[in-house]
């Protein structure tokens, strides 16, 4: 029986981005949190790692090494959703400022450093956010990129079309270079893309089982979610918030949850309408070379009875 899995979390932190981290936090004998690397996104870079610290301190691990890593995309302007998640990134909860300090090392560094130091095939690298810390350690040390066990990120959509613009998920809009990057990098992939996050709905049962939960995670998370889920309920008129990124840990916990096909996957980065487009050949009508795990199903009720399991824990 291995140990838990080795991962560093790269987020923009984001009410389900907090929940992934929860969660992650909340399964040490699954994972093991090397450290999080926070990204601008969301929110500017300011604000994602000061809730990456907001994070963790509500989760009761303020030994998490927390890092900033990029305030700004590759070769682009941050495009930020603040009209999703309000100005802070993490409206709804009120939460204390962070106490816990933010590491001085870059994030970039960090994951270039942690990957050298483990034994090759022993990192994951959990992007939850744009990729730009991933594809700028990736461009500064190639050498680290062989050293990569598994890349599980929350991005793209397919046959869900995009959120961002109608053809592209956020995460991958903001900085489609690095995502490029990430994707022709040769590294085994998960995605999770909104395909199979827009089955993560928190309706109003699950939000309710969350507030049951004694003690302040299990509120805060309700309150973030209650807060998330207005603008998904406006646009899609959905029963809920979608849980985007809490489906990358809930894959590495119960990983069973989730079904998709390998599947080429490559990002369009010079559409004058598809920018950002994650260009899935699910029908594998091309020749090109399969290169990540796209996620398409999920248990939801299986995926909601796990998170609000292990948000007890905290
Ligand atoms: O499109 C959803 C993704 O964009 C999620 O990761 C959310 O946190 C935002 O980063
Ligand atoms: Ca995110």
């Amino acid at each position: 029986m291995s140990g838990p899995r080795k991962i560093i979390i790269d987020t923009d932190p984001g009410q389900d981005d907090a929940v992934a981290i929860l969660l992650a936090l909340a399964s040490p004998d699954e994972v093991e949190v090397l450290g999080i690397t926070a990204v601008a996104g969301n929110v500017p870079l300011p604000l994602t790692q000061k809730n990456a610290r907001i994070v963790c301190e509500l989760a009761g691990k303020a030994d998490v090494s927390v890092h900033a890593g990029c305030a700004a995309p590759l070769k682009r302007k941050l495009v930020t959703a603040e009209h999703v998640h309000g100005k802070t990134g993490l409206d709804g909860p009120v939460l204390p400022d962070p106490v816990m300090p933010l590491q001085d090392e870059h994030g970039v560094d960090f994951i270039i450093r942690t990957l050298r130091d483990h034994p090759p095939g022993t990192v994951t690298l959990c992007p939850l956010g744009p990729l730009t810390n991933i594809a700028t350690a990736f461009q500064t040390a190639p050498d680290i990129v062989g050293r990569v066990q598994e890349i599980v990120l929350m991005g793209g959509a397919y046959f869900e079309v995009g959120n961002i613009t109608p053809t592209a998920e956020f995460n991958i809009y903001v900085d489609p270079e690095a995502a490029d990057i990430v994707f022709k990098s040769g590294v085994p992939m998960v995605v999770m893309p909104l395909d199979v996050t827009h089955k993560a709905l928190v309706t109003k049962p699950r939000n309710d089982a969350f507030r049951a939960i004694p003690g302040a995670v299990g509120h805060a998370v309700a309150e973030m979610t209650d807060f998330f889920e207005r603008f998904d309920r406006e646009k899609y008129g959905s029963d809920g918030a979608p849980l985007h990124d809490p489906c990358v840990t809930a894959w590495l916990i119960q990983p069973d949850l989730f079904a998709g096909r390998h599947i080429n996957v490559e990002i369009e980065t010079t559409g004058a309408l598809t920018t950002g487009m994650t260009v899935a050949d699910w029908w594998g009508v091309t020749d090109r070379a399969p290169n990540a795990t796209f996620m398409r199903e999920i248990d939801a009720d299986g995926f909601f009875a796990l998170l609000t399991d292990r948000l007890a824990r905290l």
